[in-house]
């Protein structure tokens, strides 16, 4: 609150100290209209607007004392000191700026960095992470048209074992379910002034974006509740065994003839359990530090680690800064939960997909919770044999045949 105190106390004064001068029809003497080689011109101030020179140069305040010395009395209670060389001191953060509430992050007024962030989000971020989902989905359209439906290769047996217990499904459709959500109202704060301000409308988007938010702050705990759960149930079956190198090698069945051997989970679910783990506990992460602004930084100490571990010179980059200022650990924050974001919403795209059009007889284990015997055979083999093996030794029969 006192941070816009202080700047609209100092726009006042500014526009009141601009309107005062020129009431007065003060004209600065002659000499001043050709400014000493030292003091800053249009072209500096233009240069540096348009990015061509973003470091302030030191200013030499005494030849511009001496230069201005005669209209120093007309200046008004700042002196020398210009309206531009203050807002200059705020963008830069050497204004001496003091706040009795919010902390170091409410002293900062202007920041000159931020305009990078804007920039990144509003370009590359949203078009390479809009044509990544729209890449994906034609990817998958392609793969469809060319190799259709993967359809049960025996037929279906109308004997059914039972796959995920009613916990297990619980699980996965809250992580779903909050996962379509975060996506959802994720994409309209990204994309709404662009995509969908011309079409509602700005009072209605307004609605729209409020509810989004709302929708994204609080969906994201059971979110994070569920992969947790998910977590717990799978992480044991998701270990990679000598079994997943076949699996690989036959490209889960679409090289060669036959599908290749596997457990309760083959690799290429693997791969989808292990990328909802990393990408949803880094979304979290990330997302926990946008939720709580200013309280979880988290990013100077990464980079530091990364640095360490000579990540940037591995991919040909300078080291990552390890000094952010409170604004620019949020940033990065931004960035990071929505590069993260989009190649999860991918590789979902493409699990959704193979869980439903994609391949006959698979959405049933997300349903019922039941599977058809000869789809268990075909994609898990070595399951099936483990659950009759258990089923025998246990005395009991698994399997039950369908009404
Ligand atoms: C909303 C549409 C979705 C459908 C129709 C769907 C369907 C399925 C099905 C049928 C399975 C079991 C496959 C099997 O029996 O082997 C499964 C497993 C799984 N689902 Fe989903 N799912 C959806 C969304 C999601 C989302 C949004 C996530 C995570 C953010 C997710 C994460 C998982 C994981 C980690 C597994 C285990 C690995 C795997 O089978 O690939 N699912 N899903």
């Amino acid at each position: 609150m006192f941070r816009y105190t202080i700047a609209v106390v100092l726009s006042g004064f500014l526009a009141l100290t601009a309107a005062t001068s020129h009431a007065q029809g003060v004209e600065p003497p002659a000499e001043a209209a050709n400014p000493p080689p030292s003091a800053q011109t249009l072209d500096d101030i233009l240069a540096r607007q348009a990015g061509l020179s973003d470091k302030r140069q030191p200013r030499d305040t005494g030849s511009a004392d001496d230069a201005i010395a005669g209209i120093g009395a007309v200046l008004g209670t700042r002196g020398t000191v210009s309206d531009a060389e203050i807002w200059e001191d705020l963008r830069f953060g050497t204004a001496e700026v003091n706040v009795s509430a919010g902390g170091p992050p409410a002293r900062v007024l202007i920041q000159d960095g931020g305009m990078w962030w804007l920039d990144f989000r509003k370009g590359p971020l949203a078009t390479y992470g809009g044509w990544l989902l729209l890449g994906t989905i034609g990817l998958l359209i392609v793969f469809y048209l060319l190799r259709g439906r993967i359809r049960v290769s025996g037929g279906l047996s109308g004997v059914k074992i039972g796959r995920f217990a009613a916990i297990e499904r619980f699980g996965h459709w809250v992580l779903a379910g909050s996962f379509l959500l975060l996506a959802f109202t994720g994409l309209i704060s990204l994309f709404g002034r662009v995509g969908l301000i011309p079409v509602l409308g700005k009072d209605t988007y307004a609605v729209l974006a409020v509810g989004s938010k709302w929708v994204h702050n609080n969906v994201s705990w059971a979110f994070m509740i569920a992969l947790v759960m998910i977590f717990v149930m799978w992480v044991v079956h998701n270990l990679p065994t000598r079994h997943d190198l076949v699996w690989f090698a036959k490209g889960g069945g679409i090289i060669g003839s036959g599908h290749p051997p596997a457990k309760k989970f083959n690799a290429g679910q693997k791969i989808i359990f292990w990328s909802v783990i990393v990408f949803g506990a880094s979304i979290s992460a990330s997302g926990l530090s946008l939720l709580f602004p200013f309280e979880l930084p988290m990013f100077a100490k990464t980079f530091s680690i990364m640095n360490d571990m000579g990540i940037p010179a591995l991919v040909g980059m300078d080291a990552f800064p390890t000094r952010l200022a409170p604004h620019e650990e949020m940033q990065f924050a931004q960035l990071w939960h929505s590069i993260a974001g989009f190649v999860l919403m991918a590789i979902v795209i493409a699990h959704i997909y193979i869980g439903t059009l994609g391949m006959e007889g698979a959405y049933d284990a997300m349903g019922t919770g039941e599977v058809d015997l000869n789809w268990a055979k075909e994609h898990h083999s070595l399951w099936v044999e483990e659950v009759q093996d258990k089923a025998t030794s246990d005395g009991q029969r698994q399997t039950t045949p369908a009404e």
